[in-house]
């Protein structure tokens, strides 16, 4: 059934964010919303809570805050796992070697900066398009459940 997800393109990919945004388009997704952030060291705590007290949460944090993001809600069938199947393995040089032709392998920069984000599932997407998106008008979840 049609789903929604959330994507993020991170600092180090933003330079190609018409090139990524144009392969979402061709792969069969809706762009429902879209902004461009430059989140705070607290915003990208807030959102990356789930890693708080990791080895890599502070770098993480300084790296998502470290330049403007652009934030994408999309939907189509099976949103959440298509697009996470696009972007690929976390570590883009793990991505290089066993999906070469995934987002991470061709725009990501090393284990941490991974070029994109996706949600890993139904109720991490509705918590992270309300985070981004609370003040809009489209439902955060999918609807026909
Ligand atoms: P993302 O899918 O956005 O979710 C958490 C992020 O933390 C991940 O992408 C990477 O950017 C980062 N991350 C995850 N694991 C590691 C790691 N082992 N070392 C450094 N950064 C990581």
């Amino acid at each position: 059934y049609v789903e929604k997800t959330l994507a993020i393109i991170k600092p180090d990919a933003i330079h190609k964010c018409d090139e990524i945004e144009d392969i979402i388009l061709r792969s069969g997704f809706c762009i429902l919303q879209k902004r461009r952030v430059h989140l705070t060291p607290e915003q990208a705590s807030d959102f990356y809570a789930e890693h708080y007290g990791k080895l890599f949460f502070p770098s993480l944090v300084a790296y998502m805050s470290s330049g403007p993001i652009i934030v994408l809600v999309l939907s189509r069938d099976n949103a959440i796992s298509y697009w996470r199947e696009l972007v690929g393995p976390t570590n883009t040089l793990k991505a290089r070697e066993t999906h070469p032709d995934s987002l991470r392998a061709i725009y990501g920069t090393d284990d941490q900066r991974n070029a994109l984000h996706g949600s890993d599932s139904f109720s991490n997407a509705a918590r992270e398009i309300r985070f981004f998106f609370s003040d809009s008008i489209v439902e955060p979840v999918a609807v026909g459940q």
